[in-house]
C-alpha cells in the first residue's frame, strides 16, 4: 500500500504526510531530503552544484536512514538542492533508493514532487497539495518569524515563486499533479481540515 503526495514548497504536505502515516501506521519518506541529503554532502565538501558526475556520486551515498530533518531544513540547503534536483543521473541514483523504500511493509507514504508520476506511478492513492504562491509564502514567513529568525515577506514570496519556475520548469520529472491524482487546494484549510479531507480521499480509495 503505498500513499503518493505531490506538491509544490510549503504547501503543508510534509506535515500531513506525517500525520497521515502515523493515523495509518505506515513509514514515511520525504524524498526532498534525499535531495537536500545529497546537496549539503556537496556544499560541506564545498564542491561545486553544477558538476553531475560528482553530485550523483554523492547521491548514491545517501543512506535514507540517516536523513535528520532539523539539519537538512536550512534554506540555502533547499536552494541547492532545487539545483541538483534537474540532474537526470542524481535523480536517477534517489528514485532507486525512494522505490525501496516505497515497497516496505505494511505500507508507505512517500512526499516530494514526482511520486506520483515516476517514483511510485502505480500507487492507489496520489494526492497533489496545492495552495497559492502568496499563502505558502505567508505560512513559511510566520514560521520563520516563530522560530525567532528575521524574515522579509516579500523576499520569501520571491524564493517560492522562483523555486515553483525551477521545479516545475525542469526537464526530467518535473512537478505536476499526476492524471489520476485527487488535487487538495489548502490555500483556505487549516491542517486539520487538510488532514480530514485527504483522508477521507485515501479511505474512499482503499474501499473501493
Ligand atoms: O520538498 P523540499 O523543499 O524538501 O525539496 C527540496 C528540493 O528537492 C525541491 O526544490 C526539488 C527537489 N525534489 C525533487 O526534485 N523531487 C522530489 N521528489 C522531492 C524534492
Amino acid at each position: 500500500m503505498i500513499i503518493a503526495i505531490d506538491g509544490p514548497a510549503a504547501a503543508g504536505k510534509g506535515t500531513l504526510s506525517r500525520r497521515i502515516a502515523a493515523d495509518y501506521g505506515f513509514h514515511h519518506l520525504d524524498t526532498g531530503l534525499t535531495y537536500r541529503a545529497t546537496a549539503k554532502a556537496l556544499l560541506d565538501a564545498a564542491l561545486p552544484l553544477d558538476n553531475e558526475p560528482v553530485a550523483e556520486k554523492m547521491a548514491l551515498e545517501v543512506e535514507l536512514a540517516g536523513l535528520d530533518r532539523s539539519v537538512l531544513s536550512a534554506h540555502e540547503i533547499g536552494e541547492a538542492a532545487s539545483k541538483i534536483a534537474v540532474m537526470p543521473s542524481v535523480r536517477r541514483a534517489l528514485v532507486e533508493a525512494q522505490r525501496a523504500f516505497a515497497a516496505r511493509k505494511p505500507g508507505t507514504v512517500l512526499d516530494g514532487r514526482d511520486i506520483g508520476t515516476v517514483v511510485c506511478p502505480d500507487a492507489p492513492v496520489k494526492l497533489y497539495v496545492t495552495a497559492s504562491a502568496e499563502v505558502r509564502a505567508r505560512r513559511r514567513f510566520d514560521e520563520m518569524v516563530g522560530n525567532g529568525f528575521p524574515a522579509d515577506y516579500l523576499s520569501v514570496l520571491a524564493d517560492i515563486q522562483k523555486r515553483d519556475e525551477r521545479d516545475m520548469g525542469r526537464a526530467d520529472s518535473p512537478l505536476r499533479p499526476a492524471e489520476d491524482a485527487h488535487l487538495l487546494d489548502t490555500s483556505e484549510m487549516s491542517i486539520e481540515a487538510a488532514f480530514l479531507a485527504a483522508k477521507a480521499l485515501i479511505d474512499a480509495a482503499l474501499n473501493k
